[in-house]
């Protein structure tokens, strides 16, 4: 038996949903994590500071008695937000981020940006008073093939916009490949990037060899192994500018299994384990604390987490169910494809 204690992780990119999924998943999160960034794209998404409040106040509802979780939530930006009430929301302590879908990206991203001129006066208020900006970093374009979307997001978007304004702080979320960590790396200042634990686990081949495997399918897509083995480095390093956000998006069974199945992955439950295995395999335990507790805080400008965790390796494998009953429906847990036998305790 090997014990590593770490800080209370946080996880700084998550889909809750609402209504009975909500209540399905939320403990999945709150058992471990003490906080979590919280994906503004409902159906219909959360806009204004006031539709941010009304949802924090239905997940707060949800979290099971004697759980101790922070849903930090963040708004979804459309080309008529109000600069006022971001500001307004980002004042009172409610807002944390603003989050930018590129129109058609993901799920529920119609309502997104499809002109970033028409956004420039909510990014230039957000500037001015320090309010990060989440960005689903893909270009939609039907002439870029999906497994360059981030990188052209990066050259077309991306890159110039932190030029026009370069003091917005940018969350770069989900990168998942070798292109947006070395972006990220060679920025001076006001850029971070979020990764998940899947994109550390699974290339595309998960997805595509020996049939089609629509519970490895997420946007952005898993790319080729060499952008898997960037990603790992880079949440290995130690390096302050990237750290955990799951991107755990639950979608019931039939959603997922069917002729345009959803794009999401569920990994809330089996995290911990997971990125334990990960940062063992890599050597770097040592390095576990600083990418699932320390970095974000740092980044957001919140304080670490004063609980711990502990997480205990076990001769016998850890057993976590191959589904969870939410509610809306059954939700597929992610299968790493490897034994797990690290378990918070
Ligand atoms: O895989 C994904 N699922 N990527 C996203 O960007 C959205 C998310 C969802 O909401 O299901
Ligand atoms: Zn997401």
């Amino acid at each position: 038996m090997q014990d590593l204690v770490i800080r209370r992780p946080d996880d700084w990119h998550l889909h809750l949903r609402d209504g009975d999924m909500l209540k399905g998943v939320i403990a999945d999160t709150s058992r471990h994590f003490a906080r979590a960034i919280i994906m503004p794209n409902l159906v219909p998404p959360v806009v204004t500071a006031a539709d941010a409040a009304a949802y924090r106040d239905r997940i707060v509802a949800a979290i099971p008695a004697g759980d101790r979780f922070e849903p930090l939530m963040t708004l979804y930006l459309t080309e008529g937000t109000d600069p006022d009430d971001v500001e307004s929301g980002h004042k009172s302590g409610l807002v944390k981020a603003v989050k930018l879908y590129p129109a058609g990206a993901t799920t529920n991203s119609n309502s997104g940006v499809r002109d970033i001129d028409k956004a420039m006066p909510v990014l230039e208020r957000m500037a001015k008073i320090g309010l990060p900006l989440c960005v689903h970093g893909e270009v939609t374009t039907s002439d870029v093939d999906i497994f360059d979307r981030e990188a052209a997001f990066i050259a077309t978007v991306l890159d110039p916009l932190r030029k026009r304004l370069p003091e917005l702080k940018v969350t770069m979320e989900h990168v998942t490949t070798k292109d947006g960590v070395d972006y990220i790396k060679a920025s001076k200042a006001n850029l971070a990037g979020s990764i998940t634990t899947h994109h550390l686990i699974i290339n595309r081949n998960a997805i595509l060899v020996g049939g089609i495997k629509p519970h490895y399918y997420c946007l952005p897509v898993a790319k080729r192994e060499n952008h898997r083995l960037a990603l790992r480095a880079a949440a290995i390093s130690g390096d302050a500018r990237f750290f955990l956000g799951t991107d755990s998006a639950p979608h019931v069974d039939p959603l997922k299994e069917c002729a345009c199945g959803c794009a999401g992955i569920y990994t809330s439950i089996n995290t911990m384990s997971c990125l334990a295995h990960v940062f063992e395999e890599e050597g770097a335990l040592d390095k576990l604390e600083a990418f699932a507790s320390l970095n974000g805080p740092a980044w957001y400008g919140l304080p670490v987490n004063e609980e711990t965790i502990t997480l205990r390796k076990q001769q016998e494998a850890v057993r976590y169910p191959a589904k969870i009953d939410t509610g809306a429906g059954l939700v597929t847990v992610f299968d790493p494809m490897f034994p797990l036998r690290w378990a918070v305790v």
